[in-house]
């Protein structure tokens, strides 16, 4: 058996945030618009902050116009749900997201209903939702944008392939599933309480597993030559105070068995960041009534 494909998300993000860097400094340069993108962090949830740093990082060096608000954790419904709507009307803000979790109090879901469609960078909005699952545009979610992106890497021509995706969640398994429907793969949907996980995964020639378990897709639950990726990003105590990140996929043992794989960390995470502030430069650009500008 060959040795799997390392789908190398680092270096596939970093050519993505490259080239957006020359397309916004394009519009800076012939129209005088930086696009803003803003995030609003509730709370002090140590990955989320994490999170929140490193989006603004990227942004500022692709030249976007970062904003970062952050409310305490004790923040009220009523004060976040102000802040998005400061958001939905600041004409220098194209994109944002609200990042999640939020805290107990806050119901998510109304915060999501409350972003201005065509300000919603993260897609998570139910109008982007639903043209997306209508195939009729909208902003897609950055996870599964990423997902596709690494996936294209081993697959050109993905029709007829049977993509099995671990995970339902609406930010990353309902469009990802999606997404590789419009490929014209056979998609299956399976979930913490699918029957038989392992023989539904064997079934895959693409594996998406995003069900927030660490190692639970195992070495034998892959198809020899499958293409998976790899969603999780799951916090491993080791004890003594020191922890590890592993992703859904037990990596060693697939990486034996795959076609191509995604690692953990490098794999999907920084996709998803490159894409979030694609779907930003896209919101800026259909503000302004304008084709995306080349490099
Ligand atoms: N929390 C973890 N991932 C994400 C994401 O992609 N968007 C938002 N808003 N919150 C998150």
């Amino acid at each position: 058996m060959a040795e799997a494909q390392i789908l190398d998300g680092k270096s596939l993000a970093a050519g993505i945030r490259a080239s957006l860097a020359k397309r916004v400094a394009r519009l800076k340069r012939e129209r005088g618009i930086t696009p803003g993108i803003a995030v609003l962090l509730v709370g002090d949830d140590p990955a989320s902050q994490i999170y929140v740093r490193n989006k603004a990082k990227a942004a500022a060096e692709a030249g976007f116009l970062p904003r970062e608000v952050k409310l305490p954790a004790s923040a009220s419904e009523t004060e976040v749900l102000r802040t998005v709507e400061d958001f939905n009307n600041d004409d220098a803000i194209h994109g944002f997201l609200v990042q999640l979790p939020l805290p107990p109090q806050v119901d998510a879901l109304r915060v999501i209903d409350a972003v201005d469609p065509a300000k919603d960078a993260d897609g998570f909005h139910v109008f982007n939702a639903g043209l997306v699952a209508s195939g009729r545009g909208g902003v897609v979610p950055a996870t599964p944008l990423g997902c596709m992106a690494l996936i294209r890497l081993a697959r050109r021509e993905m029709a007829g392939l049977e993509a099995v995706v671990i995970g339902r969640s609406n930010s990353v398994g309902k469009p990802t599933a999606q997404l590789l429907l419009r490929e014209n793969c056979t998609v299956t949907i399976a979930h913490s309480r699918s029957k038989d996980l392992a023989s539904i995964a064997r079934r895959a020639d693409i594996l998406v597993a995003a069900v927030g378990k660490g190692e639970l897709v195992r070495g034998e639950w892959i198809k020899p030559g499958a293409t998976v990726i790899d969603v999780g990003i799951n916090r491993i105590d080791l004890g003594g105070g020191k922890s590890k990140i592993v992703g859904d996929v037990a990596y060693d043992e697939a990486v034996k068995v795959a076609g191509a794989i995604t690692p953990v960390p490098g794999g999907v995470g920084p996709m998803t960041i490159a894409c979030l502030l694609q779907n930003t430069l896209m919101l800026c650009c259909s503000r302004l009534g304008i084709d995306l500008p080349g490099e």
